[in-house]
Formats: C-alpha cells, structure tokens, sequence
C-alpha cells in the first residue's frame, strides 16, 4: 500500500481527488493538510471532513493549516468553485473535530515518522509545504515523492495570462518549495501536473453517466446545461448525486468562461499521478517562480535546456492519455460509491 499525505484547498476538483484516492486500495491517506485557497481554509477543513463522513472514512486526520499566503493577501475563488467550495453540493455536516496538530505540524510528524515512505500530494496553494520545509530542511528528502498541481509552462494561465492559480495564490511557497527540492535524483524530483496537461482532462456530462451507472445509482444522474443553480441532482446514490451537484457547477464555470459545458481534472489528475507516475509523460526542467513582474508574478518559468546552468529540480507532466484516466476514474470512483 501507499501511503499519502494530502495537501488540499477543496474545492470541486479537490474533492474528487479525495474521493479518487479513497477509492483507491492501493492507497492510504496519512493524513489531510487544509490550505487556504479556493475557499477560507475553515471551509476547506469542513468540507474534508464532510466528504470523508460522505465515504465512510472518517478516522483519517484532517488538519488545519494555513489562513493566508506566505508574504501576500489571500484571494478566493468562489466564482470557480462555489459559495461553500463544492459547487451546487450541501454535504451532510460531519460532526467529527479537526486534529490537535496543525497542518505544518501533521506535514513534519509524519515524514519525520516514516522517512521514505511516504507521498506527499499537493492541490492546492503550496503555503503549509513550505511552512513544513523551513521547520524541517530534511523534508524534501524524507519524502519518497511529491506530487503537484500547478503550474502553466508553455501554455496560458488560468488566473493571469501567464500563472496559474494554486502558485498565483502564494507565489512565495511555491518558489521556496521547488527550491528546496533542489538536487533530487532522477526518479525522487516531484512531479509538476501543471495546466499543460490538466487542461487536456475534459469531463463532461458522459463520464459523469457512467459514473453513476457504474455506481448503479439511478435515476436523475444526467448533468444537464439546461438545470438552473436551483436543481439538484436526485440520483439514488449519496456519492454520485452530490458529486454531481459539485461537477455541474465547474461545468457552468467552465462554460460561462467559453470552455464549453465541461470541468477540467486538474487535482485527480495529480492524485493518479501520486499512484501511478507512468501515467504522466514527463520532461525534466528546472522550474522557478516570477515573484515580481508587474504582469507576471506567480508564473512558472521552466528552463528546459540549461540556459541557468542549474541540475532540473522538478519533472513537468506534458502529455497523458485523458481516455485511459477516465475510465480508470468511472471504474474506481463509480465501483467505491456503489460500495
Ligand atoms: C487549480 O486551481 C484550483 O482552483 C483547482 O482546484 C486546481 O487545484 C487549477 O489551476
Ligand atoms: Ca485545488
């Protein structure tokens, strides 16, 4: 089994990385880390701990992290995600507690505790990570991999022209994470699912079919273009029809900002990648981040043929086969709701 810790700001994308990871028997959740990012991080924490109730999974730890960016203000999203962070969904409130460790403190024990065993994954702002580094150095190596959504190299940002959003929301972290990481070996340096490739992951209101035929929940699991913010999906199975609330919400996002009525993947895409790096075709690089263009701050800037002189810190994700990550998403997601 492989054990992970999450790094989370959920979020409707965030969200089916959880559940993709629970649906997982290869995978074990350590722990949870709440960052603040889409949402405030006290909405990110709820909602962890709404959706593992959801799934049956309520032991694993979720703990509190940071409420703002390292050196800047934070910014939400709800426009992209939601009032609450998961779209159209209102999950069942858990009644379970936060952990006593703080989302550093839970990053820092757990490495500390398993030196090399463990995968960290990141979907969210990377401000509790670099938090863990500057109490723990050795962090970086004491992982077995990392893994990050984030990020756009030769492509457009998602927040500005040129950043995306989860290294646009704390600039600071995100450079003193890919920093500290310096100096791995081929096959130890984290993986960078950067919007490249996430943005080639299109859900669309079939694969949400499936998943609910895979679920074999019936009836009301057609996400609609027509359905007004009023509508609730009336699918028989809890997972699915809240899923199904939460994606159609991304859906409308995505549409009113001329994608089409689809929802890019972005973090289960990181979270199969944590289980399975051959998934992702990779190019080494050496990645930093602007912190102070007056029009680029928060871009990653990838050096992929040695112009700085310095060894690649990170393997940037450049293509997958979005096809095979669906169906392995229906079949996982859609066998663990039915369960
Ligand atoms: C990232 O931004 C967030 O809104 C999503 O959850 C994802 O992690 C994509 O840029
Ligand atoms: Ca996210």
């Amino acid at each position: 089994r492989q054990r992970l810790i999450v790094d989370v700001d959920t979020g409707i994308d965030d969200s089916l990385a959880l559940l993709y990871l629970l649906a997982s028997p290869e995978a074990e959740i350590a722990g949870i880390a709440s960052t603040a990012g889409n949402v405030p991080v006290e909405q990110v924490a709820a909602n962890n701990l709404n959706w593992l109730e959801l799934c049956g999974a309520p032991d694993v730890e979720v703990a509190l992290g940071a409420r703002v960016p390292l050196a800047c203000p934070l910014r939400t999203t709800e426009d992209t995600h939601g009032p609450q962070g998961i779209g159209y969904a209102v999950l069942p409130a858990s009644g379970r507690s936060l952990s006593e460790r703080d989302a550093t403190t839970l990053w820092v024990d757990l490495v500390r505790d398993a030196p090399g065993e463990l995968t960290g994954l990141v979907t969210g702002p990377l401000t509790n990570l670099a938090l863990a580094i500057r109490e723990e150095p050795e962090l970086p190596r004491l992982l077995r991999r990392l893994v990050v959504m984030g990020g756009a190299f030769n492509h457009p940002g998602n927040t500005t022209p040129t950043s995306e959003w989860n290294v646009s929301v704390d600039p600071e972290a995100a450079k003193e994470v890919f920093d500290a990481f310096s100096g791995l070996p081929e096959g130890r340096r984290p993986i960078l699912c950067g919007l490249d490739v996430t943005e080639t992951i299109e859900m669309t209101p079939d694969h949400v079919r499936r998943l609910a035929e895979a679920a074999g929940s019936t009836p009301g699991e057609i996400i609609s273009p027509d359905d007004g913010p009023q509508v609730r999906s009336t699918a028989s199975n809890a997972v699915i029809r809240h899923l199904s609330d939460a994606i159609r919400f991304y859906m409308d996002f995505h549409r009113t900002h001329d994608q089409g009525f689809l929802a890019h993947m972005h973090d289960p895409f990181a979270a199969a990648v944590a289980l399975n790096p051959a998934i992702a075709r990779t190019r080494p690089a050496t990645v930093d981040v602007e912190l102070h263009g007056r029009l680029t701050r928060g871009t990653t800037v990838a050096d992929w043929v040695g112009h700085w002189n310095r060894e690649p810190n990170v393997d940037v994700a450049v293509s997958t086969d979005p096809a095979a990550f669906f169906d392995d998403l229906v079949d996982r997601v859609g066998r663990f709701a039915k369960s």
